[in-house]
């Protein structure tokens, strides 16, 4: 293999495809073409590549694609909604890395009627066996008779986060979904589907975020 002109044996040698020529047998290598999609995952299917119990995953609905690309992140197996595919670990690591704060937002519907005293303590973050959780957003959106629906918008995105903070309130999610991921909303998209994210949405995602939480999103 040659890089930037140059014999290289090794086969440890790191190159960077976007920055670095490399030839290999004559021909020149190019990085594959970076892709982001946004797919909308439905309840019950896996986040995963396989299950060893033969259920449904993410894959399954992206059988159209003939590109390689892997989960931003990941949604519990009983939560639907927004999640990121593509094949660029820059980017993905951008989106997921707690450090850069950028903002998800869940629709949850919970067992329960919440009181305006326990959405304030969602917003004001509450103790998890894994620590305190952020300062987030949250927005009643409907109670019926006896459960509340409310929007919360987090920038961490730890193992289960939402239901375990809705546990810590002594109630219980019976749906969730990720209605948003920075400023990219589900809005026409249909269930089991994706699409391609535009350049601009792209854009959009790789400024959101910021340590102090620039971007976060505040609920319409
Ligand atoms: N919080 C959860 O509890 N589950 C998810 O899938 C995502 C966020």
């Amino acid at each position: 293999m040659k890089v930037n002109g140059k014999t290289v044996r090794d086969p440890e040698h790191w190159v960077d495809l976007d920055r670095d020529q490399v030839v290999l047998d004559g021909r020149p290598l190019q990085a594959e073409k970076k892709i982001h999609i946004l797919l909308y995952k439905p309840k019950g299917h896996l986040t995963t590549f396989k299950d060893p119990d033969g259920r449904a995953t993410v894959y399954d609905l992206m059988q159209r694609l003939d590109q390689w690309v892997f989960p931003v992140g990941r949604l519990d197996q009983d939560t639907s909604g927004l999640l990121i595919m593509t094949n660029d670990t820059d980017f993905a690591e951008h989106v997921t890395n707690p450090e850069h704060h950028v903002p998800k937002t869940y629709l949850v519907k919970c067992s329960t009627l919440l009181t305006d005293e326990q959405l304030e303590r969602l917003r004001n973050g509450v103790e998890l066996r894994d620590g305190p959780t952020r300062p987030a957003q949250v927005k009643r959106v409907r109670d019926s008779s006896n459960k509340t629906f409310f929007e919360i918008t987090i920038t961490e995105g730890r193992n289960r986060q939402v239901r375990r903070m809705v546990e810590a309130l002594e109630s219980k999610v019976l749906k969730l979904v990720r209605v948003a991921i920075g400023p990219i909303r589900i809005n026409s998209l249909n269930i089991g589907h994706w699409r391609v994210l535009t350049g601009e949405e792209v854009r959009l995602l790789r400024k959101c975020g910021g340590r102090r939480g620039a971007g976060m999103l505040r609920p319409a």
